[in-house]
């Protein structure tokens, strides 16, 4: 990726820092932006930059707080110069059984999944369309066909795959708009999903496993890097469960 440019939302940990290492590995300098996750931040941009000197920054954020994603930009802009490309990759995730709903749970789930990656994305526009750079948008199998007592996250994300596939519109033909589309990759760090749901939604892949955040990050690589006539895509990585889901 030659120095590109690229800013990965909630990039410090799990998936979000598998996708920086791969994009970095590929030559791209990288903006991990990081809401409370600061040591961790600071730790992977260290290490990056100890592996090819200023080729690593780190921008902090609360997504939520939608004025402030213009200054994010700028301070990501400000950084190396540019900015080719935009992995929105930030999500909250938890449970919100139909009756538990209030508005905190709204505005937290669509805000950060699908409120957020749309402004961040139009405060972007200007400088990924001088760049002709691109956007991969992380979304969930679940987009398509909704996980039972998440119905405020799987309308998040189905938001976010309609945001994809309109801004790859809106954007074209300067900039391309892809989703990566993850099924079991990591479970959440908070407990959810006792051992034996678990095992069942392993035994409903496929390939009869979990996936790894490298198949992500593999994945975002393909779609900002050597995907030059692709976009308004989706890109399941879920070995196989969306087929028969
Ligand atoms: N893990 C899976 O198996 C799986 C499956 C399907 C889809 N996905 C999708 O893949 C992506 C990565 O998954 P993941 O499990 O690695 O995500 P995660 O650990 O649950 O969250 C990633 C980061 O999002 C940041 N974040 C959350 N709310 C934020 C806010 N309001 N403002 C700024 N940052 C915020 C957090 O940053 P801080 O820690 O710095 O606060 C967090 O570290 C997500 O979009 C997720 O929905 C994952």
């Amino acid at each position: 990726m030659n120095g590109e440019v690229v800013l990965v939302t909630g990039a410090a940990k799990r998936v979000g820092s598998a996708i920086v290492r791969e994009l970095h590995a590929a030559g791209a300098r990288v903006i991990i932006h990081y809401r409370s996750a600061a040591s961790a931040a600071d730790a992977l941009a260290s290490e990056l930059n100890a592996l090819r000197p200023d080729s690593a920054a780190c921008v902090q954020a609360d997504l939520l707080d939608i004025g402030g994603l213009p200054q994010l930009i700028d301070a990501a802009v400000s950084h190396f110069g540019r900015l080719d490309a935009l992995v929105n990759n930030a999500s909250s995730f938890f449970a919100t059984p139909l009756g538990s709903i209030d508005e905190t749970a709204w505005n937290d789930l669509v805000g950060s999944n699908l409120k957020a990656p749309l402004f961040l994305t139009q405060a972007a526009a200007a400088q990924l369309i001088a760049a002709r750079g691109a956007v991969v948008n992380i979304t969930d199998i679940h987009a398509e066909r909704p996980l039972a007592g998440y119905p405020l996250y799987c309308i998040a994300k189905a938001g976010l795959l309609g945001l994809t596939r309109a801004l790859a519109i809106e954007l074209a033909p300067a900039v391309r708009v892809n989703a990566v589309a993850p099924g079991p990759i990591l479970w959440p760090d908070d407990g959810a999903f006792p051992g034996d749901e678990r095992q069942h939604i392993v035994d409903h892949t496929l390939l009869k496993r979990e996936g790894s955040p490298d198949d992500i990050a593999r994945a975002v690589r393909f779609l900002l890097a050597d995907a030059p006539y692709v976009t308004g895509q989706v890109i399941n990585v879920d070995g196989g469960r969306s087929a028969h889901l």
